[in-house]
């Protein structure tokens, strides 16, 4: 664990901008001369990824083969990719270990519980841990997150997904050129205005939503957040920052 190097799995709902990040990422990179390696874990991508990747499990293992071949379902079937691709997940280890990057971005299947609760999710995470600092950027989308409620729920993923893993988590709030984050980052800083906002949501369960904000408060008001636009690459810097920070402090901590 001697070189810079850090692994960033990139999670979050379906539609959070996982891919599009990464894309992002890329080209932030790129054009920052920031050295980047770039791997894709989602089988089901109907095409070449966006960001174009430096190893892509869809080299490995054909999803949409699989689903014929077995008549699996979608979800069945990028669980079974994933654990044919964990089992040679030490030879994409090896290199990704050759590599002299600072950066290994790592974009995860659409349904971010086939990769946080399965035994190859935590495999995968495992080996590269047992290698390199891992950190989970956890996308958010900031146009969902207008709801208390829905921002609230995707709080609580986020924890569990830190708490499952066992990783240290930098929020990226997305598609900001939309919609800005402050609403999101005041919810965060400030645990009272939430339990209002839940309150004037949604009236059942109040004393569930008050206790729920200033519980989430004691996990997240410490966790490095950015909001970011991967279509004008604003925030890019920000999330470059935070991920270098959490790098700084893995060791600390884990
Ligand atoms: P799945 O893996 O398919 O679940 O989705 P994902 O999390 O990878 O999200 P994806 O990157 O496919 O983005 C979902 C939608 O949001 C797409 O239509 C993107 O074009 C859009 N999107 C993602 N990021 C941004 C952004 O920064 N700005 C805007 N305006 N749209 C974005």
């Amino acid at each position: 664990m001697g070189s810079n190097k850090v692994a960033v799995l990139v999670l979050g709902m379906a539609g959070s901008g996982k891919s599009t990040l990464m894309q992002g990422l890329k080209s932030y990179t790129s054009r920052h001369k920031l050295s980047s390696y770039f791997v894709n874990l989602d089988p089901a991508v109907r095409k070449t990824p966006a960001f174009e990747p430096n190893i892509d499990i869809c080299d490995t293992v054909d999803y949409h083969e699989l689903m014929k071949s077995t008549k699996m379902g979608p979800n069945g079937a990028i669980m079974t990719s994933l654990n044919l691709y964990a089992t040679k997940f030490n030879e994409v280890l090896s290199i990704i270990e050759s590599k002299d990057v600072e950066f290994v971005f790592i974009d995860t299947p659409g349904q971010i519980e086939v990769f946080t609760w399965s035994a190859s999710g935590q495999l995968i995470a495992g080996a590269l841990a047992s290698s390199m600092p891992v950190i989970i950027l956890y996308a958010i989308d900031t146009v969902r997150s207008a709801s208390p409620v829905t921002f609230a729920s995707n709080m609580l993923y986020a924890c569990s997904v830190m708490y499952r893993l066992r990783l240290p988590i930098v929020l990226a709030f997305t598609k900001t050129d939309l919609v800005a984050a402050d609403k999101a980052f005041e919810w965060i800083s400030d645990p009272q205005v939430l339990a209002d906002a839940l309150q004037d949501d949604s009236r059942y369960l109040g004393s569930m939503s008050t206790s729920m904000a200033f519980m989430l408060e004691s996990v997240y008001s410490n966790l490095p957040v950015a909001g970011v636009s991967a279509v004008t690459s604003l925030g890019m810097d920000d999330v470059i920052e935070k991920i270098r920070e959490a790098r700084v402090t893995y060791n600390d901590v884990f």
